[in-house]
């Protein structure tokens, strides 16, 4: 019998959002001397650090002191096939998908490539991190196969499937609904619910699925509980134009996967940049939540998100890099674009450190219907932390010692924290990243 886990008890300060604070006051927790009580890979404690060491005196201290201690990153709109087509700016959504994007997500096909990308895909989820990804995988099963496995090994919670096309992109990436619906399966079969991995249906977008692709997505998540699903919705005007064209019985882009069934707990749309008020009346009714990528909105000129338009209808909003269309892996420099575009969009929400934190940590949890194991440092819930320090000669040290009360030094730290400030990532308490 192994001897009984006392504790592993970390002393630095600490922030966290047990609750929505779009929905209620004083909802950031932060914790100036704090402690963090690890034991058997959840967490057994949070809060102040004498309290916790008085009460568990034998738990093995960590003085962490000079950095800050946050819930493991969420990240809820990511591709993996295009880790290298970050960058390719001056385009808009269409031209962007043809010219920089598939070229690069036909590669996949060769399955040693594909597992190279994966191999610095999670490497570089970790480094920034990041703990949790909702992420469209390859068009092909065998790539996709190469994430789950080296999401497996890397010990990140990766949450992932085959992406479903099977017209409007080019031939190579389309699949017939027939080898679409086999590949789900075999996949779903060999990773869904295996460790940390879940697997979610991941049509790419209405552009590129045909009804009986759409037919094929509703079986597999009828056919499998569980299940988690992931597609684009309202990104562009453009490609809002061309759906409406391919899809003249539906009202509106929403209605397209509604007619299949495919949204509530569980499912993301990422961008809806430009819904009607019916949509977004429905993304409330139905849980679903929408992935919101600033980054990815500014470089590929899609357009400025209603954060407020959403919040007041109550829709789960989380935050996505959107990595290539998107500009890196930094889920804090995300939550950063997300406050600077509502600082200049028309109906823009002012948004502070507590709501940044939330929506790259907790809120992302909610989204992925994962919120009772991760998302924030309540007892009970798995020890999946960020240990951020900056480096002695940088600006953000500077800062932060100055810092007058928690908040400052968490806005500050969402202000200059990039990957070099990211220390140490625990997954379930052990270290995937240092
Ligand atoms: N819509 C369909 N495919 C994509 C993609 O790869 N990136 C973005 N941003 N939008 C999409
Ligand atoms: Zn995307």
């Amino acid at each position: 019998m192994s001897a009984p886990d006392r504790g592993k008890l970390l002393r630095a300060p600490l922030f966290h959002t047990p609750r929505n604070p779009f929905l209620q006051d004083h909802a950031l927790e932060s914790h100036w001397d704090g402690g963090l009580l690890i034991r058997d890979g959840r967490i057994a404690a949070s809060g102040d650090f004498e309290t916790i060491r008085t009460a568990n005196p034998t738990a093995t201290i960590t003085d962490l002191r000079g950095g800050f201690l946050l819930p493991g990153l969420v990240d809820t709109h990511i591709h993996f096939p295009q880790l290298r087509v970050l960058g390719g700016l001056g385009r808009t959504l269409l031209d962007w998908l043809e010219e920089c994007a598939l070229p690069e997500e036909a590669r996949m096909a060769d399955e040693s490539y594909a597992r190279q990308i994966a191999q610095r895909f999670v490497h570089a989820l970790a480094s920034h991190g990041t703990t949790t990804a909702l992420v469209f995988g390859a068009h092909f099963a065998a790539a996709t196969a190469a994430l789950f496995e080296e999401g497996a090994k890397s010990g990140l919670r990766i949450v992932s499937g085959i992406v479903l096309s099977d017209r409007q992109l080019r031939p190579e990436l389309h699949q017939t609904p027939e080898s679409a619906y086999r590949d789900s399966n075999d996949l779903i079969r060999c990773f869904h619910a295996r460790g940390r991995l879940l697997y979610a249906v991941t049509p790419r977008f209405a552009l590129s699925t045909s009804e009986a692709m759409l037919e094929v997505c509703q079986t597999l998540i009828r056919e499998h509980p569980g299940l988690r699903f992931q597609t684009h919705l309202n990104e562009n005007t453009r490609e809002i134009a061309e759906v409406a064209r391919l899809f003249p019985w539906a009202p509106d882009y929403l209605a397209v996967y509604e007619r299949f069934g495919l949204g509530g707990r569980g499912a993301v749309m990422a961008h809806n940049v430009h819904p009607t008020p019916s949509e977004i009346e429905r993304l409330a009714a139905s849980g679903t939540a929408v992935a919101h990528c600033p980054c990815s909105n500014a470089a590929l000129g899609s357009g400025l998100f209603s954060l407020k338009r959403h919040v007041k209808a109550g829709v789960r909003i989380a935050l996505g890099t959107d990595v290539g269309g998107g500009t890196g892996f930094g889920m804090l420099k995300e939550a950063l674009q997300a406050y600077l575009l509502q600082r200049i969009a028309p109906d823009g929400a002012l948004l502070d450190a507590g709501q940044m934190l939330y929506l790259a940590t907790r809120a992302g949890a909610e989204a992925l219907d994962l919120d009772h194991e991760i998302g924030d440092f309540q007892p009970g819930k798995a020890a999946d932390i960020v240990y951020i320090k900056s480096p002695a000669d940088a600006p953000l040290s500077a800062v932060l010692e100055r810092a007058e009360n928690p908040e400052q030094a968490l806005a500050a730290i969402f202000t200059l924290a990039g990957a070099e400030s990211i220390r140490e990532v625990r997954v379930e308490g052990a270290i995937v990243h240092k």
